[in-house]
């Protein structure tokens, strides 16, 4: 998929298939993720990937109980090793690591939509329970929990704001307000729009798809 369609596309899904996302896939997404920029190339990441049932919906409970999680065909818990980071970087290490990790989980569920898997970030957790849970040394601290699965359902689009209201030009607070200053935000607006026409054909597609089995079902 093309970059920006894997950008624009990817939506936090809450609804899972059971349809059974092999190993090999989740191997792609890390193994594509892990080629993320990290202070001093310290990759201070480290993977635990669940499948099993059980410990999944431990997960969603310790998760501020969000149920929706167990549904989901595996957890990446991203943890961070920020021993070294910190050692390497005394004033700002600590914030390097959680930057680190939080880039690593950007990575990992942009590549999950690149291969049409539906993702979620959480971050609503206890991290004592999920380091007693998972068998986290205390120096490992869970920064967050990553869904993975094929989507039931998405979401409706979180709006998401002009790229003129986010800019300033040179310095804090100066805009500039010519028409031909921001000709980028002319050619987002396409792409948005290019990517939720795919986004609707495809759902679109999936409805047809659901009714036909639900009147064979009937028949
Ligand atoms: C650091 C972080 C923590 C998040 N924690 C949760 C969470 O605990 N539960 C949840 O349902 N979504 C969580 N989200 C997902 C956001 O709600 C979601 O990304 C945001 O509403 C934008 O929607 P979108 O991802 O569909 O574009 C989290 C996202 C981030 C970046």
């Amino acid at each position: 998929m093309e970059f920006d369609k894997a950008v624009i596309s990817r939506r936090t899904c809450r609804d899972y298939s059971s349809k059974t996302l092999p190993m090999s896939k989740i191997a792609d997404i890390l193994d594509i993720a892990r080629f993320s920029p990290s202070s001093g190339n310290l990759q201070n990441w480290q993977f635990i990937i669940v499948r099993a049932q059980g410990t999944k919906e431990k997960i969603a409970d310790i998760c501020k109980g969000q149920s929706w999680m167990s549904d989901a065909q595996a957890h990446i818990v991203v943890c961070n090793k920020s021993r070294e980071v910190e050692k390497n970087y005394p004033n700002r290490g600590e914030l390097y690591a959680i930057q680190n990790c939080a880039i690593v989980s950007a990575n990992i569920v942009l590549k999950a939509a690149d291969l049409g898997v539906g993702s979620a970030l959480v971050g609503a957790f206890d991290e004592y329970e999920l380091q007693k849970l998972l068998d986290i040394p205390e120096a490992a601290i869970p920064e967050m929990v990553i869904t993975l699965g094929y989507p039931e359902s998405l979401d409706e689009d979180q709006p998401r704001t002009d790229l003129k209201y986010l800019c300033y030009l040179e310095s804090w607070g100066k805009k500039e307000d010519k028409k031909d200053f921001w000709p980028v935000t002319k050619h987002t607006k396409n792409l948005v729009k290019k990517a939720s026409q795919t986004k609707n054909r495809a759902s679109t597609k999936a409805k047809g798809l659901i009714r036909k089995a639900k009147n064979k079902l009937k028949k």
